[in-house]
Formats: C-alpha cells, structure tokens, sequence
C-alpha cells in the first residue's frame, strides 16, 4: 500500500503533514462554503444529503451516538441533523482546524439551532486522537476529510476504537471518473479549479492542493482492501454523479 496518508507539499513527517493541512483549512475557511459551492455547481449539497440518508435508519434513533469527524464548516453536520428526530442525543462535530470549526458551530451549535431541534456539539480534535470513549459510537461518518489524514490505516484504526461492535462508518470522498467523462473532468480538476481558487486567494495553495491529495489518495479497491485489514466488515463503495465522489461504508466487526 504505497498511499499511507496525505502529503501536503513541503511535509516530511505525518506531524508536519498535519499541521499544513490544519494551516491551510485555517486559511481557506473564510471563503471555503463559497468556493465549495460554486466549484462543485452545488452538487455537494446533494451529496452529503445522500450519504446522511444511506444512515437514515441510525440516525433515527434518538439515542444513537454519532460522529462527523472532519466536520469543517459543518455541511455535512446539517444534512446528519435533518434526519435525527426531536430531542435526540446531540451529534459530536470534530475537526481539529479552529476557524472551520467556528464556521460550523454557527450552523449546527445549540445556540442558532433553537432548543427544540437537535444540535451538535463541536469537538476541536484530530481525527487520529479522538477524545472519545473506546465503543461508543454508532456512527461515524466524514465527508472530503479522511484524504486529508496524515495516515490513512491510523485514521481507520481510531474510528474502529470509538465504533461500538456493529457500529457503522461512513466515508465521503472525492474519487476519478474513468473514461471520457474522466479526461474531461481531469481537465476541470487539475488546471481550471486550481486557477480559480488561485485567483479567489490570491496565493498557489489550497486548490493545488486538492488535486494531488485526490491523487495520493488509494483508488476504491486499495482503500475497501485497507478499511477490512483495519477491522471493518461489509466494506462497500458507492460512486455518486459518475465516480466524481463516493461513500464508502462498513460495520466494525467486534476484534481486529
Ligand atoms: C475539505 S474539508 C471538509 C469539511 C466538511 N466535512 C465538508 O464536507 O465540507 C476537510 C476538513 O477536514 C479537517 N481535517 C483534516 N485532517 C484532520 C484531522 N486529522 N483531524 C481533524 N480534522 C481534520 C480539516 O480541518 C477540514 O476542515
């Protein structure tokens, strides 16, 4: 498995990795919805509103516990909340980037949410060192976060530990479509984004950034390989708008 984790340009350690990439989030989290949005045609929103629903009967548990780890400016937080029912247990919103996170909260805390419909509560935290309770958990999901980890098998490794037994994991990410429709968007991806995120920022960065994490990142049949040698059952992925981004999914199994 050559891809052991994200290698933001200049990082030699997973240490240094992280930190760029917490660095550059920081940066980026003024204009990151707008960019998203924009970039992505608002496809994105259609996106985190299916990987919820692909838990939808987790998530209508009231008592269920659940995770958004990598919650940045909280999206995929909101689209978790919508199907959680009334006086349901608070969800835990974690990222370890403060200004996103701040971002968030706005969205999803307590306090704009109104006492009657559910929450989450923010969590400043990395993903490799979960403040959490070994088996606690029933849901974790991360939507575009998990390319973003300084190593890839800790980052699973960690989301099993706070995973009760059975408990369900979810994993949005960016991916390359094939075929014709993949050399055009190879086009849009590498050269155009880059350009105007660029041109948005004025500084080469982020959206460089972007493209060489996806590349980094292992294809479908390496990750589905890494998530079952990690402890995860019944891996699956599932490409969304023609393998452009995919969710995939597993179960804890009870031992690694
Ligand atoms: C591309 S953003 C995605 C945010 C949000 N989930 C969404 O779908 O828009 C990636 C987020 O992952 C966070 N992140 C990356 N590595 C992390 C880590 N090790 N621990 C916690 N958060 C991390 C970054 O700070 C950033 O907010």
């Amino acid at each position: 498995m050559p891809a052991t984790g994200a290698k933001p340009q200049g990082a030699t350690t997973e240490a240094d990795a992280a930190q760029a990439v917490r660095q550059m989030f920081d940066s980026i989290a003024p204009r990151y919805d707008l960019l998203n949005h924009v970039l992505s045609a608002n496809i994105d929103r259609l996106w985190w509103r299916r990987t919820a629903h692909r838990f939808r009967p987790i998530l209508a548990d009231p008592n269920a516990a659940v995770l958004d780890i990598c919650c940045g400016t909280g999206d995929m937080t909101m689209a978790l909340l919508k199907l959680r029912p009334r006086n349901s247990q608070p969800i835990f919103a974690a990222d370890f980037a403060r200004a996103m996170l701040t971002r968030g909260t706005l969205k999803f805390g307590a306090e704009s949410r109104g006492a009657d419909k559910p929450y989450a509560i923010p969590l400043e935290a990395d993903a490799l060192h979960l403040p959490l309770k070994d088996a606690s958990l029933d849901l974790v999901v991360t939507a575009f976060g998990f390319r973003n980890l300084a190593n890839y098998e800790s980052g699973l490794r960690e989301f099993h530990r706070v995973l009760k037994p059975g408990g369900r994991l979810g994993i949005l990410e960016f991916s390359e479509p094939g075929g014709r429709l993949g050399k055009a968007y190879a086009v849009y991806f590498r050269r155009v984004l880059p350009t105007i995120g660029r041109l948005v920022y004025g500084k080469q960065g982020p959206y460089n950034y972007l493209p060489t994490s996806v590349d980094n990142f292992p294809p479908p049949p390496q990750m589905l390989a890494l998530m079952q040698s990690t402890g995860f059952a019944q891996c699956t992925w599932k490409a969304y708008t023609f393998g452009i981004a995919g969710l995939y999914t597993a179960a804890r199994s009870p031992v690694v």
